[in-house]
């Protein structure tokens, strides 16, 4: 590229930002708890997020459409060609920030629109995963792995908190969605880019906007539950409880002390309930979730056991009967070697150093990724602070994120026939 052509890209590159920025704010606006940013898998806020984005989308001549596991799913160019996948989440945690997944589904459909004067020999199919979280059924990743066919067995039985399976919120959400289409990716995608925040502090600490991810940790969703007796809080002297929630407390001790043993790996109970829940009553039954993971599957299987073994032993103790189980699990993926190296090159041809990074987060492109050669980019994340509504990210730097998108685009073909021809 002449450094004219540079120049006009970084201003093109800066206007999109501008818009990425305030659209970012916009989708903020629709969430299912008035006050907070949460939006579930098939809530009206996820419909609400859809009727906002597909003007926008049409607009920049895409073909819309939602799909039966309620993905967003915009088609830019020939529905014949080959097509590069460009994607991440619309849904959130509770409580969530305004970037977290719909930054790297506004890329998508701000490369669409910069790519109106450029003709390119592929197709640019932009998704917003209907569920990457998992905040509604626990189980991450329902839209993804619709899309790769994935979205059955133990997975469909998960229920929310009112009861309903994931079966069953699929069948009533096809039932008043006469219109959505199949799920499954079309065999035409060539590659999967999905651009995301880093949720963490590395790139920062380095003075780097963007970072090119090579990996992503596997992880493990589990629950323990520690079952004792309830009783009286006044009549039952100490030495004659079974507190299933004292049990619970020394057993999520044991699992820091545990994890720390296990180098790189991160485990966390984040949720925790207990029964009957009064006052004065003695808590008799506790269920606690628990979240594993690794960037190598072998130390993380090893880790969830030992947590498992530190339960029966707790429970043993104290006279209680523990109930463990993991009800998903998704194993850590390398990424596209060449797309990895393609993302670098053109992040360093639009101006922007990088280094590789691991990613302990979970993103879309861990399921999408054995199935369609895929790649990740991270922008800077101020503070690291994820997950949580003072999540920011820089509009400079989501313009270096665009500047290295339109130069992927413009070296995509060429990627293409190489590996073809490979
Ligand atoms: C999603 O953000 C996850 O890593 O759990
Ligand atoms: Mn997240
Ligand atoms: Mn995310």
């Amino acid at each position: 590229m002449s450094s004219t052509t540079m120049k006009s890209a970084n201003a093109v590159a800066h206007e999109a930002a501008a818009r990425l920025m305030y659209r970012c704010g916009v989708l903020a606006q629709c969430t299912d708890q008035p006050g907070e940013i949460l939006r579930t898998f098939l809530s009206p806020a996820m419909d609400e997020v859809h009727r906002v984005m597909r003007p926008w989308m049409e607009a920049a001549g895409m073909k819309v459409s939602v799909d039966r596991a309620g993905n967003l799913r915009g088609l830019y160019g020939d529905e014949n060609a080959p097509r590069l996948l460009i994607g991440s989440h619309l849904d959130t945690v509770p409580n969530a920030g305004a970037y977290d997944g719909v930054l790297g589904v506004l890329m998508g459909l701000a490369l669409a629109e910069v790519s109106v004067e450029r003709k390119y020999p592929f197709a640019i199919e932009v998704l917003g995963f209907s569920d990457e979280e998992g905040t509604r059924f626990g189980a991450p990743f329902l839209g993804s792995r619709a899309a790769v066919g994935e979205l059955h067995g133990s997975l469909v039985e998960c229920v929310d908190a009112a009861g309903i399976s994931v079966a069953q919120a699929l069948m009533q959400f096809a039932e008043q969605r006469p219109e959505t289409v199949e799920a499954r990716l079309s065999a035409r995608g060539a590659a999967y880019l999905e651009f995301h925040i880093e949720q963490g502090p590395v790139l920062e600490s380095k003075n780097l906007a963007l970072g090119i991810v090579e990996g992503l940790a596997g992880q493990s969703r589990c629950t323990v539950e520690l079952h004792g007796i309830a009783g009286h809080a006044g009549t039952n002297p100490m030495r004659l409880r079974k507190d299933a929630l004292a049990g619970a407390a020394e057993w999520m001790t044991g699992v820091e002390t545990i994890t720390k043993r296990f180098e790189n790996a991160v485990a966390t109970v984040g949720q925790i309930t207990a029964e009957p829940g009064g006052v004065n009553v003695i808590p008799g039954i506790v269920r606690c979730s628990l979240d594993v993971r690794h960037a190598e599957d072998s130390v993380r299987i090893a880790l969830v056991q030992a947590i498992f073994d530190e339960a029966r032993a707790v429970a043993s103790r104290r006279g209680l009967k523990a109930d463990t189980k993991q009800y998903h699990e998704q194993p850590a993926v390398r990424l596209d070697a060449s797309l990895v190296a393609l993302a670098e090159q053109v992040a360093g041809q639009a101006g922007y150093s990088t280094i590789r990074v691991m990613s302990g987060a979970g993103h879309d492109a861990m399921v999408i990724a054995p199935h369609v050669p895929s790649a990740m980019v991270f922008l800077r994340n101020p503070g690291g602070i994820s997950h949580h509504p003072d999540e920011s990210v820089a509009e400079d730097d989501v313009a270096a994120a665009i500047h290295t998108g339109m130069c992927f685009l413009d070296e995509f073909a060429a990627h293409l026939e190489r590996e073809n021809r490979a």
